[in-house]
């Protein structure tokens, strides 16, 4: 049984069909790069399937293991104030109180190893409000990977991060999907990354509609 299975989903804004007629099923272990221009659903798909956006028709099936509450999610535009007054690791632990009120030595493991990969393990005490765009970005990212074992779903997370952070940050991906076999669903812009770009991709571009294998897609582009 698939860990998600959409079954020709369609969802609609007033009369704007937003997804139209949408199947696609994915395994654990799975790792999902979602692609397509702007407005073309990415973000909307992905509150679907964290049963945020109403679904006009069709359904979404999760396997009975995976609890929404369970799943690691970074949402492309966050409501965290500008001065909320936290530190970096309040703000990482939080992503860690859905599945437990101690922070047990393996998430704060995985915490830190968060921090140390993305270059901010130095900043763990300062004070979230002083940082930088692209330091808060990364501090967000270490709280949603702190925050599952199943599935992690990232929106546009390499927002504001300078090259080598991406690469950095994509590799990490890339490890824990592998060693921990956890699923991950990504939306990106970044195609240039192909080597760190996980095992499956679906387009959402009306011109080129693609879901299947990355080596596929890859080989598609080239022959285009
Ligand atoms: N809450 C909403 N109410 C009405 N329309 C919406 C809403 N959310 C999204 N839309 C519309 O749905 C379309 C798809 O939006 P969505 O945010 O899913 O696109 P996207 O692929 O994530 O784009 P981007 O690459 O810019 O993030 C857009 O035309 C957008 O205006
Ligand atoms: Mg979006």
């Amino acid at each position: 049984m698939p860990l998600i299975n959409v079954k020709n989903i369609t969802v609609t804004y007033g009369k704007h069909k937003v997804i139209d007629n949408l199947s696609f099923s994915l395994e654990e272990g799975d790792f999902l790069c979602i692609v397509g221009p702007n407005g073309s659903g990415k973000s909307t798909l992905l509150k679907a399937i964290l049963g945020e956006a109403k679904i006009h028709s069709g359904n979404i099936i999760l396997d009975k293991e995976l609890k929404r509450n369970f799943i690691g999610y970074l949402p492309q535009h966050n409501n965290i104030p500008e001065d909320f007054p936290a530190t970096v690791n309040e703000i990482v632990y939080t992503g860690l109180l859905n599945q437990t009120h101690f922070v047990s030595s393996k998430y704060k493991k995985r915490a830190d190893d968060a921090l140390k990969t993305l270059g901010i393990s130095s900043l763990k005490n300062d004070s979230y409000s002083n940082l930088s765009g692209g330091q808060r970005q990364k501090v967000l990212l270490a709280r949603a990977l702190c925050a599952t074992s199943k599935l992690l779903i990232l929106d546009e997370a390499s927002n504001n991060l300078d090259y080598n952070s991406k690469s950095s940050f994509y590799a990490l991906l890339k490890k824990i999907n592998k060693t921990e076999n956890l699923t991950i669903i990504m939306v990106t812009h970044d195609l240039d990354h192909k080597n760190l770009l996980g095992n499956k991709i679906l387009s959402l571009d009306h011109d080129s509609p693609f879901f299947g294998s990355t080596d596929e897609y890859v080989r598609r582009i080239h022959a285009h």
